[in-house]
């Protein structure tokens, strides 16, 4: 059963290693992502881990629970990449996802990034095209998992 949590009623915070909430994000990573393949949670550690930019959304008064999240790395050629989004399974389709997506956005933006780009799930295709992505390369099997996914990208206002 999806549980109602107006999206207004979530506080965004940028977490990091030493925070309750990055080990909950990590955890929930693990779960959506990797839980059924033998090497499981060192995959959560791979190059972007350790410089990229760990949000998440919680309920207010509540920073350790958390509802959903999400991670962007800048790279010098202003592009900003957008990696291991995530929502609470009884939180989906309640416009978390789409805010953790508006906020990297917006940090990217903020960074003078030009463009930001995403592997997608092909089941989450649509959910990146609601917010403005198009689809910009062939479809691929994810190394780690063998997921389909296809490259997106987002072109950003100067
Ligand atoms: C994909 C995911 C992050 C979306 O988050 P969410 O909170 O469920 O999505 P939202 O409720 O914010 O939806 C925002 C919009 O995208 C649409 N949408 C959401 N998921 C979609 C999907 N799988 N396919 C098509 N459209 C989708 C919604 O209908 C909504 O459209 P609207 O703005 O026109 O109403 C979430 O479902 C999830 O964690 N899935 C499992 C992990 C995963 O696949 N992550 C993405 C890896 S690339």
């Amino acid at each position: 059963m999806s549980r109602t949590v107006p999206k207004a009623d979530t506080e965004a915070h940028w977490v990091g290693p030493g925070d309750v909430a990055y080990e909950r994000l990590r955890d929930l990573r693990h779960r959506l992502f990797f839980a059924e393949l033998v090497e499981g949670r060192s995959l959560l550690d791979d190059g972007s881990e350790a410089r990229a930019h760990h949000l998440v959304l919680t309920p207010p008064g509540r920073p350790s629970e958390v509802l959903a999240g999400g991670r962007g790395l800048r790279s010098h050629d202003r592009t900003y990449t957008i990696s291991q989004m995530v929502v609470e399974p009884e939180y989906q389709g309640q416009g978390l996802g789409g805010r953790v997506l508006e906020l990297l956005v917006d940090r990217a933006a903020r960074h003078g990034a030009q463009r930001v780009v995403l592997a997608a799930r092909v089941t989450a295709v649509g959910f990146y095209e609601a917010a403005g992505f198009s689809v910009c390369g062939d479809e691929f099997a994810s190394a780690t998992t063998g997921v389909p996914h296809v490259e997106m990208e987002l072109r950003l206002k100067r």
